[in-house]
């Protein structure tokens, strides 16, 4: 018997799917789902908090997701303000510092005043780090990082035999979350869909069907049970037990 004790990974991300095929379920639009998953949002974040998880990242909007019908993406768009403006209150006093990864363009301007907002207001808190990723892609990230590297590079400010592994990581969006332990995708998918493609390198990766909106502290307590079954070897070799 392993006698390793129950670890919460330091650094979780979860692509929160399945809020559409929700409220088809259920012969609601599909905008209800999103709605929905609002309680989800909650309590996953609280009880990341409570268990010591340090970083958690959520997938809250995709480069891709703008194909949407503008419907959807317009409501989106909005709920999520609502959303940080009813939840941001409670996080913060539970000690959360949210920051948004993702592109800035094409948001709308009161979105984008509200994202800095809650980041200048929770920036002292020093429990975890809640990043929602929102207009957020994987190869957006990358192409943001060799643009910033590349004028560098141009300006005669590093040397392109000076680029390593480190200096990426320190261009990306949160070069503080640069790796993860587990990620968490809902809704049965087996796929990244673009999410943190860098930051994944290593990471444990967990599928559960359960829906976004019914995803509760007791799934990501699954996940993280199923976590401390697995055997992390980063390319080396582990000792027998
Ligand atoms: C996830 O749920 C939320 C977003 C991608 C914004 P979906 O809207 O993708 O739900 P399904 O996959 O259609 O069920
Ligand atoms: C990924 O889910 C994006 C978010 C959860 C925000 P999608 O539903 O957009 O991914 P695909 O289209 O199934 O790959
Ligand atoms: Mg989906």
């Amino acid at each position: 018997m392993s006698s390793k004790r129950f670890e919460i990974p330091d650094n979780v991300a979860i692509i929160m799917d399945g809020n559409g095929r929700w409220a088809t379920m259920r012969g609601l639009p599909r905008i209800e789902g999103h709605r929905a998953g609002e309680v989800a949002v909650r309590e996953t974040v609280l009880a990341a908090s409570d268990l010591g998880i340090k970083a958690l990242t959520l997938y809250a909007f995709s480069t891709e997701n703008w194909k949407r019908p503008a419907e959807e993406v317009r409501f989106l768009l909005n709920f999520n303000r609502e959303l940080l403006d009813r939840r941001v209150e409670e996080f913060h006093r539970n000690n959360v510092r949210i920051r948004f990864i993702g592109r800035r363009s094409r948001l709308p301007r009161s979105l984008v005043r509200k994202m800095e907002e809650v980041t200048e207001y929770t920036k002292h808190n020093t429990g975890m780090k809640l990043n929602v990723a929102f207009n957020y892609g994987g190869r957006a990230e990358l192409v943001d990082a060799v643009r910033v590297i590349a004028r560098m590079a141009s300006e005669g400010r590093i040397k392109p035999q000076a680029i390593n592994e480190r200096v990426i990581r320190s261009h990306l969006y949160a070069p503080d979350v640069a790796e993860y332990d587990l990620l968490i995708r809902t809704a049965g998918e087996q796929r990244i869909s673009n999410f943190l493609l860098w930051e994944i390198a290593y990471t444990e990766l967990y599928f559960t069907p359960v829906l976004w909106p019914d995803f509760r502290r007791e799934h990501l307590l699954e996940a993280i049970k199923e976590y401390n079954r697995r055997t992390r070897k980063f390319g080396g070799l582990v000792e027998e037990k």
